[in-house]
C-alpha cells in the first residue's frame, strides 16, 4: 500500500521499500541493544570471582630429605630443611631485602644473597644485612600418604616445626 505512494521509477530502481528498509534496520538495532543487555545483566549476576592458584604444593616425602639437609625447591622458591634430630621446616628462598633469591652455601653453613650480600643462617635469621628481616617460615603438615605439604600461604614462628 506504502509501495502505491512512491513514484513508479523509484520503485523500479529500489526493489525494497524505504519503509521496510527501515524495519529491517530498526529491528536489528532493538535486536543488538536486547542482545547486549542480556549480556551485561548475566555479567552482572555472575559472581565477580578472582581464582587464584592454591598456596600449598606437595614436597614428596620424609625420605627426600636425609637428616641435616637443605633442599631447594626452585619451582617453589622455598628451602625443606630437615634438621639433625629429624624435625622439618620450610624456608622461603626469597630475600627480605628487595625479593632476589638466596642459594644455600652448605660449605658456609649459611644462605646468602647474590644481589646486595645478605647472609641468613639456616632457620632464616639474619646473619648480615641489608636484609631487614628474616627469611619467612611458611607451614608444613603431612597428608595421609606421607606427603609433606607446605602451605606458602600460612606464614609461621621460627617455633612451628614439623616432627616426624
Ligand atoms: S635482595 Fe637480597 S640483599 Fe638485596
Amino acid at each position: 500500500m506504502i509501495d502505491e505512494q512512491i513514484p513508479k521509477e523509484e520503485q523500479h530502481e529500489n526493489p525494497i521499500s524505504r519503509r521496510y528498509f527501515l524495519e529491517i534496520v530498526g529491528g536489528g538495532a532493538i535486536g543488538v541493544a536486547a542482545t547486549g543487555g542480556v549480556i551485561l545483566t548475566a555479567q552482572f549476576l555472575s559472581p565477580n570471582v578472582l581464582l587464584e592458584p592454591s598456596t600449598k604444593f606437595k614436597a614428596g616425602t620424609i625420605e627426600n630429605y636425609p637428616p641435616g639437609s637443605v633442599t631447594l625447591n626452585k619451582e617453589q622458591k622455598v628451602f625443606i630443611v630437615r634438621a639433625r634430630e629429624g624435625y622439618l621446616y620450610a624456608v622461603s628462598a626469597v630475600c627480605t631485602h628487595l625479593g632476589c633469591i638466596v642459594n644455600w652455601k652448605p660449605e658456609e653453613g649459611t644462605i646468602a644473597c647474590p644481589c646486595h650480600g645478605s647472609k641468613f643462617d639456616k632457620e632464616g635469621n639474619v646473619l648480615d644485612g641489608p636484609a631487614p628481616r628474616p627469611l619467612l617460615r611458611f607451614a608444613m603438615m603431612l597428608d595421609e600418604q606421607g606427603q609433606i605439604i607446605v602451605d606458602k600461604g600460612a606464614i609461621v614462628g621460627e617455633e612451628v616445626i614439623l616432627k616426624v
